[in-house]
């Protein structure tokens, strides 16, 4: 079964961008069980330290580390926090981008939304964000911009968006990941 990992860049309870994941899943699970969907949580990571960088690190890190090598792509949904990604998800990357030359994101499939209250959603932090991931080798999926404005006002009380002009949004850039997740399962042809 094909894997695919979320991250979501807020710690915030009532997370508009943890909402969008949730959004992504339900998306996801329509897939006749095709994926297996797993979370990284950022919180869950302690701050980079270099001296706590050797050998395996730590346990939560090895953890996400092995989820993330383990999966065919990830989908990240970011807030901007001054038009950047928030210091928590950039703490996640660099846990992951490590050890030097062993960066658990090269090679790896990963889309990437951002989501605000603010009427832009958050757009300010895309450029850099996938610049970060770039460096740290990932291979940034080819979909159209999802920068969601006034999210809060768009999640309902199971905590998902119902929105149509929103979902339909969210099913693209699921779209394009379920291609990018199935290029990487083709078997090569034969000659
Ligand atoms: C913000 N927020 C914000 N919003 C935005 O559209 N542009 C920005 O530059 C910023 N900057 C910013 C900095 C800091 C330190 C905080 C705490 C907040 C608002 C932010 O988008 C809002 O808190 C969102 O709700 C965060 O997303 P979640 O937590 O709902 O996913």
């Amino acid at each position: 079964m094909a894997r695919i990992v979320l991250v979501s860049g807020s710690l915030r309870r009532h997370s508009v961008n943890s909402a969008a994941l949730a959004t992504i899943r339900g998306i996801l699970d329509r897939y006749d069980g095709e994926f297996h969907i797993t979370e990284i949580r950022v919180a869950d990571l302690p701050h980079y330290d270099e001296d706590l960088d050797v050998g395996p690190g730590p346990a939560a890190v090895s953890a996400a580390r092995e989820l993330l090598i383990a999966s065919d792509a990830a989908i990240i949904s970011t807030p901007s926090y001054n038009g950047a990604m928030t210091g928590t998800l950039k703490n996640a990357l660099d846990w992951l981008s490590r050890p030097w030359k062993a960066s658990s994101l090269s090679g790896k499939p990963v889309a990437l939304l951002t989501a605000s209250p603010g009427r832009y959603g958050g757009a300010d932090a895309q450029p850099d964000t996938r610049r970060v991931l770039e460096r740290c080798g990932a291979v940034l999926i080819d979909h159209a911009r999802v920068a969601i404005g006034n999210a809060e006002f768009l999640v309902g009380r199971d905590g998902t968006i119902t929105e149509p002009s929103v979902v339909a949004e969210l099913q693209g850039l699921v779209e394009a990941t379920v291609a990018a997740v199935r290029g990487r399962h083709r078997l090569p042809v034969a000659a």
